[in-house]
């Protein structure tokens, strides 16, 4: 993947760059090793093999073994009975700097070999300072958000005292009911890569061990995603043809941009469960891909080797783990370790030494190549430093302004002008809520510094427009609880109303104003892990609420809160706009947003349909029998998206024109340069993203009617032009047959499409063929 290549090197600068903003140049320059001396292979190896020596059996099962610490005190005295003896290799969930450091110490002073904990947490987008939601990002289009975000994730992660996040997933995700949709990039691979590229610098920096930088973790490998019916933790059969072509490729990408880790994922795989599967996490993973970090499983993923019927007790799912290609165990909260049963297995000839010891040796590496035997401890003046860095706050804010899409603006209802405002009304559950705004799987956000669309208004509009806040519904609590509802991260700060009265209130209150903003989605506890829904609808009385808020005539712009498409059953606001879960600084954000300080330019990382009953609804679909009537599919609706993936729109418009490939005559192997000009026509400077998308008309296989290969967002002032150039290597061009059972190229025609969406009408074609023309 030549562009993503060309990509990452342009990022490994940006990465050292923020580093340096961050720390201060003289900090870097100290620091050891430096950009330019890693720690050779070679040295690493033969360190970890000098302790590895002195290891017994017991003490090499606990170093590949991983304990949750949550802080239920029996629980935590049990964990760290087990870090004195020197029988656990790898903590997480701890995260307050006091006590990894309390912990570290016992480690390191008070076990027999001094081996230092690898501390690990789902640092997924932030830790104090909260960017907005990983499907945010993505639909930024745009990785220097991904990297920049990150970076700042691993800079407070690393200063608290962890060395390893548990991210990014890059599951690629076709099914919105998965509530890990959030956790991704959506339902295209090309976009997915580049978006886990990004991801792997900004948390691992140039090199594991890089100062201010933690292990990257990509997970949950592999096929996580497919999910039968979007139901999370159910098994996933996948053909190979979209394993390879569809979920593999990012997690490739990943790994080519250095993840030191990998995550193995808890569901069943083609009959085979992901964390006993030897093809994927050893032929594959190792063997084709040459990964060279170590495989940790998902939480208890070992021990539900027996639950999916694969082992026929815990030791048999210890073995099978490890023979697999697992080289820890994240053992179950509470519960028993696998992985504690393999010094009996190596006693009974089950396992090898040579087995258990790869797996210890990959674990000792990583701890090597942290520096965490030279510098164990946590330096507490400095996390509280870099964590409440008010310059984090800034790239949140930058992230969440660049990560908005909107869908709607009839009449250029936005950006709403304060001079011509007299009074606002602010009304929806989700308009004033702290917690919702960060969206699920953060732990240690301060809601203080937390500024929610109300507050973001409210600071923007100043004294002369009145702003008033009416939340008009509370929110449904889930039929099913979630386990994370039980943490106290989960404690939502929404106001709880009686509807009948509210609802009326805020719909007086919409009639007063001249403009209504209606904050509307899902609470964060309705998304992510264990979050599945069987519903795209508005959760509670919100869809009544936007009818009779729509109904009093007034201009409504809606702002959606949420991670999936939701279905606003045909309700036409004058201004829609997803707002995700924007982070720490959402509201400043959409207050930057709202009244035009910077235009929105993000893009639906995903197929928005008009039916849960369309999905799955990927663009990049087979074309088939019929393809005429592709849109009378169904007899009662048009089987189009309600919005394509890629689709946005902002302030301004665009013109594309002049697509040129370089060469319309291509041999195989070859590249060719593509480019095309980028016309901003409105009046306002603006973002677009330039789309490339290609079709292989014919070949070992059938090939989707649209691919997305090249991507590129640029800010242009009004009347200027831009020229985007892309490159299509042989990568781009190339694809997995089942035909052949083997990735080909083929000698071909294919149609290049590039707009601003996957429906982009501007199109040429590509020749390739075996010899020069
Ligand atoms: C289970 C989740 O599937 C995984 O993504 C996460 O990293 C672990 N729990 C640890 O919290």
């Amino acid at each position: 993947m030549s562009t993503l290549l060309t990509r990452r090197s342009r990022h490994a600068g940006v990465a050292l760059a923020a580093v340096l903003a961050f720390f201060g140049a003289a900090d870097v320059q100290s620091a050891q090793p430096t950009a330019l001396n890693p720690l050779p292979d070679a040295e690493v190896r033969a360190r970890a093999d000098t302790l590895l020596a002195k290891m017994t059996p017991e003490e090499k099962a606990g170093q590949i073994t991983q304990y949750f610490n949550f802080g239920d005190p029996k629980e935590a005295k049990r964990v760290q009975d087990e870090v004195a003896a020197g029988r656990a290799g790898s903590l997480l969930f701890v995260h307050d700097p006091v006590e990894l450091d309390r912990l570290q110490h016992i480690a390191v002073e008070k076990t027999r070999l001094k081996i230092p904990l690898l501390f690990a947490f789902d640092v997924i987008h932030g830790l104090r300072t909260i960017m907005p939601v990983p499907i945010a990002v993505a639909a930024s289009w745009d990785p220097k958000v991904a990297e920049d975000g990150q970076t700042v994730a691993a800079a407070e992660a690393r200063a608290a005292g962890l060395h390893w996040t548990f991210a990014p997933m890059v599951d690629i995700a076709r099914d919105p009911r998965w509530g890990r949709i959030i956790e991704g990039a959506g339902e295209d691979p090309y976009l997915g890569s580049a978006m886990a590229v990004a991801q792997v610098r900004g948390f691992q920096g140039a090199y594991i061990g890089s100062p201010g930088h933690v292990i990257s973790g990509p997970k949950h490998f592999a096929g996580y995603g497919a999910a039968f019916g979007g139901r999370d933790y159910d098994e996933v059969d996948l053909s190979d043809n979209e394993l390879w072509n569809t979920y593999l490729p990012p997690f490739k990408a990943a790994i080519d941009a250095g993840a030191g880790n990998i995550m193995s994922a808890y569901m069943g795989l083609n009959g085979v469960p992901a964390t006993g599967n030897h093809w994927l996490l050893t032929d594959v993973l190792r063997t084709e891909w040459g990964f060279k970090g170590f495989v940790v499983t998902d939480a208890g993923a070992a021990h539900d080797l027996l639950t999916h019927g694969l082992a026929g007790s815990e030791a048999d799912a210890g073995v099978r783990a490890l023979q697999a290609g697992v080289d820890m165990e994240m053992s179950p909260p509470f519960g028993t370790s696998a992985f504690k049963t393999l010094p009996l297995s190596l006693k009974e000839g089950r396992i090898t030494t040579i087995e258990i010891d790869n797996a210890v040796r990959r674990v000792l590496e990583a701890k090597i190549r942290m520096g965490l035997f030279e510098k164990p401890y946590v330096d507490l003046k400095q996390a509280q430093r870099v964590l409440t860095d008010p310059q984090h706050r800034e790239v949140s804010r930058a992230a969440a302004e660049r990560t908005a899409v909107l869908l709607r603006n009839e009449g250029d209802l936005l950006p709403l002008d304060l001079n011509k405002l007299k009074s606002i009304a602010v009304i929806g559950p989700l308009a004033d809520s702290a917690r919702d705004t960060l969206g699920p799987w953060v732990f240690a956000f301060d809601l203080n510094e937390t500024v929610t669309v109300l507050a973001g208004i409210k600071a923007k509009a100043g004294s002369n427009v009145r702003v008033d806040y009416s939340p008009g519904v509370s929110l449904p609590v889930r039929l099913n609880p979630s386990i994370f509802d039980t943490l106290p991260a989960a404690a939502a700060t929404r106001m709880q109303v009686d509807d009948a009265s509210e609802l009326p209130r805020a719909v007086a209150l919409a009639q007063a104003s001249d403009v209504t903003v209606l904050v509307l989605g899902e609470a964060q506890i309705m998304i992510g892990e264990n979050a599945s829904r069987s519903s795209l609808d508005l959760p509670g009385r919100q869809q009544e609420l936007l009818d009779a808020v729509i109904a009093t005539g007034k201009p409504v712009v809606v702002l959606l809160m949420s991670a999936r498409p939701l279905d606003l059953k045909n309700s036409k606001p004058g201004a829609l706009m997803v707002i995700w879960y924007p982070g720490t600084q959402g509201g400043a954000a959409v207050a930057n947003l709202l009244f035009g300080e910077v235009s929105p330019g993000g893009k639906l990382p995903y197929t928005w349909p008009r039916n849960i009953g369309q999905i799955p609804l990927p663009y990049a679909h087979l074309g088939s029998h019929q393809p005429k009537t592709t849109e009378q599919r169904y007899w009662n609706e048009p089987n189009s998206p309600l919005y394509p993936f890629g689709f946005g729109i902002g302030y301004s418009t665009f013109e594309f024109s002049n697509l040129k490939v370089d060469r319309q005559t291509l041999v195989l192997g070859e590249s060719v340069p593509v480019s095309v000009e980028v016309r901003n026509t409105g009046s306002r400077v603006a973002d677009e993203v330039a789309q490339l998308y290609i079709h292989q008309r014919f070949g070992s296989s059938a090939r989707p009617v649209r691919e997305l290969k090249g991507f590129q967002r640029v800010t242009l002032k009004p009347g200027e032009t831009r020229t985007v150039q892309f490159t299509l290597t042989p990568a781009e061009l190339s694809y997995w047959t089942a035909a052949k059972r083997a990735w080909v190229q083929d000698e071909t025609t294919f149609d290049v499409y590039v707009g601003n969406s996957s429906q982009a009408a501007l199109t040429t074609t590509l020749e390739v063929s075996k010899v020069r023309r």
